[in-house]
This record gives C-alpha cells, structure tokens and sequence, in this order.
C-alpha cells in the first residue's frame, strides 16, 4: 500500500492532496495558507499540511504525482506561437520566463521544494486524466462515463472517456484551440468580469437577460455539431496570440467594445451572460449524450472548470440523459492534484477499487482543522473576548436564536473544505427567511453590491419541501427552482423594481418566502446537508428548523470580497473585526462582535485593501 502525494501548479489554483491506501487523507489549496486568491506557486504550504495530516515524512512518500505534463503543455505553447509569428510575440515572451526557469524543469523544481529529501519516482499523468480521475475513482459508481471540460490542458479541452472498477480510459477528446471553457471564459473576460475567477459570476447574471445572442454566437462564433465538439472561428478571438480573450472582431458582433471591469452592467452583458449560458448548456448536454452512446453506461462523472456550472449540471440531471451524475467537488484545476492521486493508486498500481455508496470525498472536508486547545491558544493571542461552551446542544439552541434573530454569523468548524464552495465548515450563515439579510450580508460583511442571491443549505431529507430536487447535492454543485408553493405574487412596485436598471435592485424583490436565497428565476444553487458528511453543521440546521420551522439557511463563504477562504481561527477572526459580522462561532467558542476591541478604520481600511478585488 502507498502514500502518494498529488500536486497541481504554476497555472492557477495550486494545491496538494495525500491519498493513503487509497483513502483520501488530506486536500488543500495553496491560497488558503499563503491568503493569496488562486494562488499559482508550487503548493509549498499544502503540501507540507498534508503530510502532516497524514504523520508522514517526505521521504516516506511512496509516490508524487504531478497533475499535467509540462512539456506536452510546451509543445503547444510553442506550436501555438509559430501559427500565429509574429503576432503572439508579446505573450509568448512574457510566458517564457516562467517555462524556462520552473515550468522545464519540474522534477527538479518538486524536488527542491521537497527539501531534496524525495529521491524516488514522480510520475506526470496528463490534464484530462487527471481530472478524470477525481471525477471517477471517488465517484459512487463501479462503471460511469466520464466527461470533463475544461479551458485547455496540454492540447485537449475536453473528454469523454469510460471508467470501470479501478481503471478509466478517456474515448475521444477535442483539441486546442476549440473549447467550451475558453469560449465561456471569453465571455467572461468581454463582459468585464476576470477569467478564471468571474465565471461564476457570468452564470449568475444569466437569469436577468434574454438569450438573443444565441444565433449569433453558433452562426458566427462556433460551430456546434450533434456530438457536442465544436469548432470555433478563431478569427474572432486573440487567447492564441494575444494579452485579451477576444478582439475588435467579435466586439463589432456584440456592438462595441468589452464592458470595463467595474463599470456599470448593461442589458447588453445580461443578453450576452443568458446567450452564452444556453449555448453552454447545448454543448454539455450534447456531450452527455454523446457520452452515453458512447459507453452506454447509467450513471456520468464530470469534472474540470466547465462542471461548476451549476446551472448547466441541473439540467443534464433533469434531462435525465443519466440516471445520477457526481461532480468531482474541487471540478477545477485544483482538483487535479487529487486526481493524479488517485490515478497513480488505482491506475498506475492496479489497487482493488470499491465505490463507496455515498462518495468518498469525505464532504470534500479535507483541509485543516483546530482542537478547542489550538482554538484557545490562538485567541488569546489576539487577545480576543470569547465564551466557551462546552455543551453542543446549548451552544446550537445559541447560534440558532441569534440567526433567527436576523445577526450575521461568522461558522466555523472542522475541517477546511478542499475546493471552491464552503460548505459549512467555514462559512456565513443566516436567516434566508429575511429580506434584508441579502443586502446586510453583501454590504457590511462581504463589501461587495452583488446581483446574485446567496446559496442556501437544506436538510438532506427536506430538500423536496422546499426545492424541485430529490436526491442529495452535498457539494452545492446543482441548481433547482424553489418549490412553487413558496412563491410570492409581485406587486406592481416589485415589478416596477424588476426592470430598474441597477441589478441590486431587482435582486432585492423578495421572490420567495426564502428571499435571500432566490434568484429572479426562481432558482437556487442548493446545498443538502446530512448527518454523515456535515455533522454539527447538519444539527445546527436541525435546532435552527426546531426554533423557526425553516429547513434552511444561508451559506455563503467565509471571506471578504477578493479573500480566499478564511482557514485559521486568526483569519476568521481578523474578519470579524473588520466587518460587521455579529457573531463568530470557532468550535465551541463564541465571539460577539461587540465585546471586541474595535479596530481602528486605518487598520480597516489596510485589511480591506490587502485583497485584490476579483
Ligand atoms: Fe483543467
């Protein structure tokens, strides 16, 4: 048996993961530690975490596996530069620095980031197997297509591909420059918002437009064929050769240049966020399908960039083109390090495979956690005023009044979630059954005005009361309608408000009874929580529903705007300082905002700006 240490980098989102006997022991992202959004660096801080978690020293690693091949990934840099001489000079000198410097040489850079204390095999499994293999080995099928979509990896961009037992094989694949990711993230980018970070935002501004792009972009823009590859007119995009996604070609369709980061959204960017969703969802659902003839297999894996779109996932699972679909938690480029994990353990050493009933991502719960001692030692160094509270149930009959109560509370317990979504280890909570809690939430805690509405988590087996969704969705990954019941009739001022051209207003008109987490569309990106991967966070929920009759909550990431996910108890607690959260809860200690030694609004001010906006 073998403890193998999986690692992603020099991209964005680096991260590392320890697979031992098989088990998932440990998964985390490097920006966590470093506080660092999307932090590309070699995963110096996660991988020593893992380690530790696992009580394993370097040289006891059996493997490390690296979660793409860098000089496959050169060729088509390369190749890439020479079709467009000389107009990709500019990028191609300043990605070079980087290639020849690190990206070259990585055995030698893995192992001097190991101390030089790892002599034996690393072995470099390509993008899209790896993210194949976070999608289907902890996946809980013995047999299942697999299908993974991402921007681009070496060459291919997207994959279809069959896993059985403890063995996948990828069927076909499409190629560079063609692809779904790149072309969603152009869509990003035109509409002002950063790719590789913005895309869910472009998702969530979907349900305010009209889809009246659609022709245009499968007229003009790519050539959608049954089986879902597709074919792009690169005449109209400059990712190959350029610093920018798209060029003055492709803004002459759409009726001007992109939208400044920032600037006001138009109409413009709703039709083009809504269009490009559906043209999305075609292309997915068409791969689906080609998957299934493919491999006639019931149930489909999905990982890589493009399966975090929620919106699209909800879809193919009620297109019922499969009978149950898993998505790989951390779907993107983190992800991979976990993946080539995996790959390495059952692939590689032909290790027996049995498809854990659930999953066995363990909740994707797979990052730090503090003892109540490590907890205590970190507060009081902060000097911080705290209560401890040893009982649970008295400590949830607590937190649950002050939700119900309309406070901001900052949770946070257990392990870290590995991954882009909290999921209730480290998380923002409160009351959705508010109207005002939408607002509150943005501007005093996350200092952003945003137009999407919160997630909400729902006890696993209520989630039909309230959603039009059974079955379970542990890691946020799928969205639903509200239930019709809950519905609200609009007055002729909420729908005055509907059409003001500023998003927050509209997002404002509570649709539902749980206004805080519905969208204008009526829908929601739903979280079920269950005993068994959520533990406290599932009681909570349980004595919140026993105090106010609501099932639900809302849960959104501990974070400011452009901070990654707190990770520390230092970190929960710089946030509680300098937002107006009412509430923190670190294990059994419980915080009020109000008990604390105010910060200063200089030293605010630098916390703030110590995030890039994202
Ligand atoms: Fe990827």
């Amino acid at each position: 048996m073998a403890s193998i240490l999986g690692l992603s980098a020099y991209y964005h989102d680096s991260a590392a993961a320890l697979v031992r006997d098989g088990d998932i022991v440990a998964a985390a992202q490097e920006e966590r530690f470093t506080r660092i959004k999307h932090d590309y660096h070699f995963p110096l801080h996660a991988s020593k975490y893992c380690l530790k978690e696992a009580g394993l020293k370097i040289d006891e690693l059996d493997y490390v596996a690296f979660y793409d091949k860098p000089l496959q990934k050169f060729d088509r840099l390369i190749e890439t530069y020479l079709a467009f001489v000389p107009r990709g000079l500019r990028s191609f000198m300043m990605a070079m620095p980087l290639w020849l410097k690190t990206k070259l040489h990585l055995p030698r850079e893995i192992r001097k980031a190991l101390d030089g204390r790892y002599t034996r095999r690393i072995v470099f499994t390509s993008h899209h197997e790896s993210h194949a293999a976070s999608a289907f080995f902890p996946s809980p099928f013995d047999r299942a297509a697999i299908l993974t979509i991402d921007g681009v990896g070496e060459w291919d961009t997207a994959t279809i591909g069959i896993g059985e037992g403890n063995r996948i094989k990828l069927l076909k694949t499409l190629h560079f420059p063609h692809s779904l990711g790149l072309l969603y993230s152009a869509f990003t980018y035109f509409c002002g918002f950063k790719v590789n970070s913005g895309e869910y935002k472009l998702m969530g501004l979907a349900p305010y437009g009209q889809p009246k792009y659609v022709d245009v972009i499968l007229e003009k823009l790519v050539d959608l064929r049954p089986d879902g590859s597709l074919a792009m007119d690169m005449s109209y995009f400059s990712y190959c050769e350029g610093l920018h996604m798209t060029n003055e070609k492709f803004a002459g369709l759409f009726g001007g240049p992109a939208r400044r980061a920032e600037s006001p959204i138009t109409e413009r960017e709703m039709d083009l966020a809504a269009s490009i969703q559906v043209v999305t969802e075609r292309a997915v659902l068409a791969m689906a399908r080609h998957a299934h003839e493919l491999t006639g297999c019931e149930n489909l894996c999905m990982a890589g960039g493009v399966a975090l779109n929620c919106v699209a996932n909800g879809k193919l699972l009620r297109s019922e083109v499969f009978r149950d679909i898993f998505v790989q938690p951390a779907a993107g480029d983190a992800g991979g390090a976990l993946g080539a994990a995996l790959f390495v353990h059952y692939q590689l050493l032909g290790n027996e495979r049995k498809a854990d009933t659930g999953d066995s991502c363990h909740g994707s719960l797979l990052g730090p956690r503090f003892s109540n001692e490590e907890v205590r030692a970190e507060l009081e160094a902060l000097g911080a005023v705290y209560e401890q509270i040893d009982d649970e149930s008295e400590l949830l009959r607590i937190v649950a009044a002050e939700a119900a109560d309309e406070r901001v509370i900052g949770w946070f317990a257990g392990r870290m979630e590995f991954g882009p979504r909290a999921l209730g280890n480290r998380s923002i909570i409160g009351d959705p059954r508010s109207a005002a809690m939408q607002a509150q939430m943005n501007l005093r805690i996350k200092f952003r005005e945003s137009f999407r509405p919160f997630a909400p988590v729902v006890l696993r087996e209520e989630v039909g009361e309230y959603f039009d969704h059974d079955g379970e969705s542990p890691y946020m990954l799928m969205v639903a309608e509200v239930k019709q019941a809950l519905w609200r009739q609009l007055s002729d001022e909420d729908r005055a408000a509907m059409r003001d051209p500023d998003l927050r207003r509209r997002v404002n008109v509570p649709r539902s009874t749980l206004p805080a987490i519905t969208h204008v569309d009526m829908s929601a990106r739903i979280q079920t929580v269950d005993e068994r991967r959520h533990g406290r966070f599932y009681r909570l929920l349980k004595e919140f529903k026993r105090q106010t009759g609501c099932g639900v909550m809302i849960n959104t990431s501990f974070n400011i705007r452009g901070e990654p996910i707190v990770c520390t108890p230092s970190d929960a607690y710089r946030c509680l300082q300098a937002t107006d959260m009412d509430v923190l809860v670190i294990e059994d200690f419980v915080l009020r905002k109000g008990a604390q030694k105010a910060l200063s609004e200089a030293q605010k001010s630098k916390y703030l700006a110590s995030f890039q906006l994202d």
